[in-house]
């Protein structure tokens, strides 16, 4: 048996602790998760600050894509949509790439984004294996909206080819009353209207190009909420193109409650939380549907400072994802958004910052190095289930071939870098039974000085540079370390995670 380095007050505290042992199955043959599982949503609008354009790319961005795509060999996908999709108009005769109202800046979502075929140059700056989604406008209720809507899509197709998955037809319009539609709109009335644009949508020369529908704001629970079977039963699929449903989830999209970093720090919430969301994927499963998780993040509106853009969002962000990846959910989009008001801006939920604020230069938030975990721990394609519903210590297994690969444990205690208290730092034993012929574990630490920590953020040794996105060694990288009696006790510290390889 191995017992990992830990420093003297925890091996004091964990007399108290009682300890969580795993034992895992040795083999488990599931659905393989794909490598792009952990993928990007980026408003309409503000893509420019993203990609920068072709002659000055933004290489921050184009790294900090690379860095994941490193440990799965595949970049993460991009969907450009979100609120603004709904608002776009496409001239072909435009020769600049977008213009937005002067007196956007400053609102949440211009009411105005007007491109032309220059636009698409943007896209030309992600990897050429990037595969994207764009939304195309549904809202729009003018005399002109399907010839808009149709023309955005041809441009699309064109400029874009195969690196399309996807074109969404419609942004959240389980949002639409009242302001984009009367009161009396309805489900049958959305398939209605998705249908005349969809068969404007001309897909010939990709034959196999899904168009997804859904992108709703509004949870399955909710009754104002549209629902995949009543949309399925309103005739959506009778344009058969109609393959990918796509849902949004807000952690904290409540405005009434207040949200705590506790609660996004515990598990059985999100758990809770997501479950109408697993039972409707498991719904689009057995129709032949995939089902996506088409923009998320952890607060509405933009996020919370303090909790979305701390480092219990990550532990969040790796224990939501690892959740999910063990369902029928088949890919999350993490929303991106900046805000022009008077010096370009990243709102606390995005994962990174795309562009300087004032002096300083592009960052990754906490958030990033939680999905940068996950996508360690997920390499190409793995199948994952989870094998702890503890509230604070959740903890997964990741099969490759069949064979148990990876264990990931989540340690979602909260410790407060801040607070004054001198009770040192907690950590959870965990004893992780491993199967025969296991010869040694490589565990990969994701850690910062706490759960409300910004800065000193940590995974496997390593940090990302700002300004130049690019992993930076700051400390040791894990070693494999010989197990024998085929067990593995480790001691994770309260707000941390850890990612273990496992060798035979
Ligand atoms: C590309 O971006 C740079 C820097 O913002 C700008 O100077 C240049 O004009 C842009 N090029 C095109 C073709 O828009
Ligand atoms: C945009 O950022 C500015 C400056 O930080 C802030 O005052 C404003 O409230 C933000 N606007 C929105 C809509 O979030
Ligand atoms: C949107 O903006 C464009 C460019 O400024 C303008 O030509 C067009 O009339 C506007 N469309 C609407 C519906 O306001
Ligand atoms: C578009 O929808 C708005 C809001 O429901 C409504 O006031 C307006 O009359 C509609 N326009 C058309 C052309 O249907
Ligand atoms: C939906 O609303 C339309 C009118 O906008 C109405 O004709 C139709 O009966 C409604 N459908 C349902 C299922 O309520
Ligand atoms: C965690 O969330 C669950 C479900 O919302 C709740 O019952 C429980 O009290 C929470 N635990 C803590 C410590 O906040
Ligand atoms: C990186 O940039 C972020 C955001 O501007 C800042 O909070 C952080 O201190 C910077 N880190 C370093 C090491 O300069
Ligand atoms: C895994 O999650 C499912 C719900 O999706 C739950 O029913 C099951 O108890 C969990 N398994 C373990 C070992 O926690
Ligand atoms: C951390 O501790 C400080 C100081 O005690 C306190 O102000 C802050 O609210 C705590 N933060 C959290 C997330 O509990
Ligand atoms: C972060 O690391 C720097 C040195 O790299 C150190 O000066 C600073 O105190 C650390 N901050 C925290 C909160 O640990």
């Amino acid at each position: 048996m191995v017992i990992a380095p830990i420093s003297l007050i925890s091996a004091i505290l964990l007399v108290h602790a009682h300890a969580l042992t795993l034992s895992p199955r040795p083999e488990y043959t599931g659905d393989t998760v794909a490598p792009d599982f952990a993928s990007f949503s980026i408003e309409f609008w503000c893509l420019p600050d993203y990609t920068g354009n072709t002659s000055h790319p933004n290489t921050f961005i184009q790294q900090i894509l690379r860095n994941l795509k490193d440990v799965t060999g595949t970049s993460p996908a991009i969907r450009v949509g979100g609120t603004s999709a709904d608002t776009t108009f496409f001239s072909a005769s435009l020769d600049v790439p977008i213009i937005l109202p002067p007196d956007s800046f400053g609102v949440f979502q211009p009411d105005n984004v007007t491109y032309g075929p220059a636009y698409f140059d943007y896209f030309r700056t992600f990897a050429d294996d990037t595969t994207l989604t764009i939304g195309i406008n549904l809202a729009d209720n003018s005399s002109t909206h399907i010839t808009n809507a149709g023309d955005e899509a041809s441009a699309a197709i064109s400029a874009l080819g195969k690196s399309l998955a996807a074109i969404e037809i419609g942004n959240e319009p389980d949002l639409y009353i009242p302001t984009l539609r009367p009161s009396t709109y309805n489900q049958s009335d959305y398939v209605d209207e998705w249908l005349t644009i969809s068969q404007h949508v001309h897909t010939d020369s990709l034959p196999d190009l899904p168009l997804q529908f859904g992108a709703l704001a509004r949870p399955p629970t909710d009754a104002l909420g549209f629902q995949l079977e009543t949309l399925l039963d309103f005739g959506i699929t009778s344009d058969p193109r109609a393959r990918v449903f796509s849902q949004h989830h807000y952690f904290f999209d409540n405005p009434g409650a207040e949200p705590q970093l506790a609660t996004l720090m515990n598990h059985t919430h999100t758990a809770n939380q997501i479950a109408p969301f697993l039972l409707t994927a498991a719904d689009a499963r057995t129709q032949g549907i995939k089902y996506i998780i088409g923009e998320t993040s952890s607060a509405s509106g933009g996020g919370r400072a303090g909790i979305s853009d701390v480092f219990g969002a990550a532990l969040w962000v790796l224990d939501y994802l690892l959740y999910a990846a063990s369902s029928d959910v088949r890919q999350m989009f993490f929303h991106q958004h900046t805000n022009h008001t008077d010096v370009v801006k990243a709102y606390p939920y995005t994962a990174f910052q795309p562009v300087p604020i004032g002096g300083a230069g592009p960052s990754v938030r906490p958030m990033y190095y939680g999905i940068l975990a996950f996508d360690a721990a997920l390499g190409k394609g793995k199948s994952v289930i989870n094998l702890s519903d503890d509230a604070h210590l959740p903890a997964y297994a990741l099969y490759e071939g069949g064979r148990l690969d990876t264990v990931v444990v989540v340690n979602m205690n909260l410790h407060n870098a801040t607070s004054t208290s001198l009770d040192g730092r907690s950590s959870q034993t965990v004893i992780l039974a491993l199967p025969n012929g296991a010869h040694s574990v490589t565990p990969r630490f994701l850690t910062a000085p706490g759960g409300d920590a910004q800065d000193n953020i940590t995974f496997d040794g390593y940090a990302v540079r700002n300004t130049t996105g690019r992993l930076e060694s700051v400390g040791e990288p894990a070693k494999p370390l010989h197990v024998s009696g085929g067990k593995y006790e480790l001691a994770p510290k309260d707000s941390g995670a850890v990612v273990i390889s496992i060798s035979y």
